[in-house]
């Protein structure tokens, strides 16, 4: 990632009682000399990859909304050096008015799915140009700041250098802290699992209860047995699998914060011995399964941050990977569950046709299917423009198995 730069009135004299007359961010303090413009650089990061603002103005408290909002509209980041609550307050006041600007439903589901997403993708660049500074340990100097070091280590990585992030991000950098710290408990387990930040969460229980209520086919109850969870994210139906008795699970992840998340949770839940979270450098690890379990993103649409990669899979990419790889991965008598949610369908961007015709393509038949309907409080939400979407959504377990 690139640099930021930005002009700032900083007093420079040194103040009478000693130091350097500026706050430890660098911000102005009352020393009675006059502030002279400096410029500032430090390190740009976004989770989404955007590029740094380069245009860059300081806002503080006396900064007004409607100011605020026309700037970050016409591109200039604000670099945030008041009271952090005035700064919470002020990103709530652009999304009020960001919220005015809804889009219309389109003519089709996915129409107003394409619109949603950008209408959303939007909000989120103009929310994103609200900025604060992570000093070189990570702190947040900023009067009535939390200590927010722990959350972005956690996030980020040990720190570096003085860092630049919106303060959108940070503050999902923070509740994924809380999250990590309580966990989620998972009734199938008998215990929690902590996501870590970027991880994909299993806030919606239903699927796992899935994992833990179908049938095994008889090769996974044999001693030894092999279990492939594919794209394990928290570890959690590594974990679901490792409580319904299997010897050996094998769980691979593309994303490297997963692989540390699932390692982090098969430890705390002590079920080290039968989960290895490998990096495989694909999807399948070496070998074959008696059972190989995958709960790919359910949306064909492209990911837009590291968070969102849980979610959205361009191309079905990994649907399509593990049901063409998937008999050639089973031991005999094996199965394949294939945990998919049928929001896609329901919003027009895959059909249930193409999903049966994928499995047929992949040599695979239907052993069976188990369907949960989703208990999230956004089906209930009337005003979610996806609501009707929603509100139908079912998540299946589907039992495949080689089809000769
Ligand atoms: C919907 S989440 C499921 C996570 C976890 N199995 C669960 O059920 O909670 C999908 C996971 O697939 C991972 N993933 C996406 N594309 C992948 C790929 N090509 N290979 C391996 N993992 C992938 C994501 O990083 C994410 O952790």
């Amino acid at each position: 990632m690139s640099d930021i730069t930005w002009t700032e009135a900083v007093r420079t004299k040194p103040r009478p009682g000693g130091g350097d007359g500026n706050g430890r961010d660098g911000g102005p303090v009352d020393s009675g000399t006059a502030p002279e413009p400096l410029t500032f650089t430090a390190h740009w990061h976004s989770e989404s990859g955007i590029p740094a603002p380069r245009r860059v103005t300081v806002a503080d408290d006396r900064t007004k909304a409607d100011v605020a909002y026309r700037l970050v509209c016409e591109g200039t980041a604000l670099l945030w050096r008041g009271d952090y609550q005035g700064a919470r307050q002020l990103l709530r006041a652009l999304g009020r008015r960001l919220d005015r600007l809804a889009p219309k439903p389109g003519a089709t589901p996915a129409e107003t799915f394409h619109r949603h997403r950008q209408a959303r993708g939007h909000r989120a660049r103009v929310l994103g140009m609200l900025l604060v500074v992570l000093e070189d340990d990570h702190g947040l100097a900023l009067r009535r700041a939390p200590d927010v070091r722990a959350a972005c280590t956690e996030a980020y990585g040990p720190p570096r250098r003085r860092t630049v992030v919106s303060l959108r991000e940070l503050l999902g950098v923070i509740g994924a802290h809380e999250w990590r710290k309580k966990g989620v408990p998972i009734p199938a387990i008998g215990g929690h699992i902590h996501p870590h930040y970027g991880v994909f969460s299993p806030v919606r229980g239903e699927y796992v209860d899935l994992v833990a209520a179908a049938t095994l086919p008889a090769a996974a109850q044999r001693p030894e047995a092999t279990a492939f969870d594919l794209g394990t994210g928290t570890g959690v139906l590594a974990a679901v699998l490792a409580h319904r008795g299997l010897d050996r699970i094998v769980a691979t992840d593309s994303s490297p914060r997963a692989l540390a998340c699932a390692r982090d949770n098969v430890e705390r839940l002590g079920i080290g011995e039968p989960v290895e979270v490998v990096d495989s450098g694909a999807l399948y690890p070496e070998g074959r399964a008696a059972l190989v379990v995958c709960n790919p993103p359910w949306l064909p649409a492209k990911p837009t941050s590291a968070v969102e990669q849980g979610v959205y899979d361009p191309g079905s990419a990994m649907l399509l990977a593990f049901l063409d790889g998937l008999a050639a991965h089973l031991e005999p008598g094996g199965e394949g569950w294939l945990i998919l949610s049928d929001l896609a369908e329901h919003l027009g961007l895959r059909t249930r046709d193409e999903l049966v015709g994928a499995f047929d393509a992949a040599g695979l038949r239907v052993v069976d299917r188990l369907d949960a309907k989703p208990v999230h409080p956004r089906a209930s939400d009337t005003t979610d423009p996806l609501h009707a979407a929603r509100a139908a959504e079912v998540t299946s377990l589907w039992r495949l198995a080689p089809a000769t």
